[in-house]
């Protein structure tokens, strides 16, 4: 009898301590026990890898550039060939009138496109602060120009919600396709306003909100891509402390505007 209980001890032991190693080794009581789904884990890991200090909305044009695939066409598309057939960079940089000596800040400044255009124009003692929240794009523009030669470029590694420009250090802000991108426009506008030195400028070229042909060839749906236009752009800015200082109509589904630090 004094046996059987003894057996009867051992049998239940082992099968509890069975048990338990069985839970321990299986992914699908780990995540009953954590209440949390595998696979949303796994996601949000990868994110915080790459880009640790940056939110990724889903909605927002950025969100492409989050993945290998979504950078390389997004690269490719800045640099395109045929560009210049619509850009008309050589129109706009004569108007930024330019000088040597110049900080020129190009806010999300991606693969550098107008970037080296700007680096040799501020020359002697020029530099431009490119700015983008991409470190993968900021890699590639330092490629390119240091392949031409190019010294006066300085990259910033900046955030959703700040240039993360200094104070009162910069006589330029050029920002070109981008201001749609911006998620949080007002603390952007607030950073490049305490950026610019007094008589500073930003200059904004970007998507009018219509249809237009290079958006149709890349299939991207331009309605919910190009979430601001000229309009909705010039009562932003002037809200925050800038005022209208020129409009250009040159380019053909683009707006280009030039705005220069309000008083106080
Ligand atoms: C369509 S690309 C334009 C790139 C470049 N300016 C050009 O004309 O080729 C938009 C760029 O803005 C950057 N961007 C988006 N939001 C930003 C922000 N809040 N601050 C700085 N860069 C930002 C993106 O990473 C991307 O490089």
């Amino acid at each position: 009898m004094r046996f059987m209980k003894s057996l009867m001890v051992i049998l239940a032991t082992t099968a509890l301590a069975l048990c338990l190693a069985c839970a321990a080794a299986d992914p699908a009581s780990d995540e009953a026990a954590n209440d949390e789904p595998a696979g949303d884990e796994a996601a949000s890991d990868a994110s915080v890898e790459t880009h640790a200090t940056i939110p990724v909305d889903p909605d927002s044009p950025n969100a492409r550039y989050f993945t290998p695939d979504g950078r390389e066409a997004a690269m490719s598309a800045f640099e395109e060939d045929d560009r210049e057939t619509w850009q008309h960079s050589e129109e706009i940089l004569a108007a930024l009138a330019l000088e040597p000596g110049m900080t020129v800040a190009d806010v999300g400044a991606g693969t550098g496109y107008f970037t080296r255009q700007i680096a040799p124009l501020i020359e002697p003692g020029g530099v431009v602060l490119a700015v983008d929240i991409i470190p993968e794009f900021l890699e590639d523009l330092e490629r390119r120009a240091g392949e031409i030669g190019i010294t006066n470029v300085e990259t910033i590694l900046s955030r959703a919600d700040s240039p993360m420009l200094p104070e009162g250090s910069v006589d330029l802000i050029f920002i070109s396709d981008t201001y749609h991108h911006f998620d949080q426009p007002a603390p952007m506008l607030e950073g490049m306003l305490a950026a610019l030195r007094p008589g500073g400028r930003m200059a904004i070229v970007d998507w009018e909100r219509m249809p237009n042909p290079l958006f149709e060839r890349d299939g991207l749906d331009w309605e919910s891509h190009i979430r601001i236009g000229s309009q909705g752009v010039i009562d932003q800015v002037t809200e925050h402390g800038f005022r209208l200082l020129e409009q250009y109509d040159f380019l053909e589904w683009q707006y280009f505007v030039i705005f220069e630090r309000g008083e106080g």
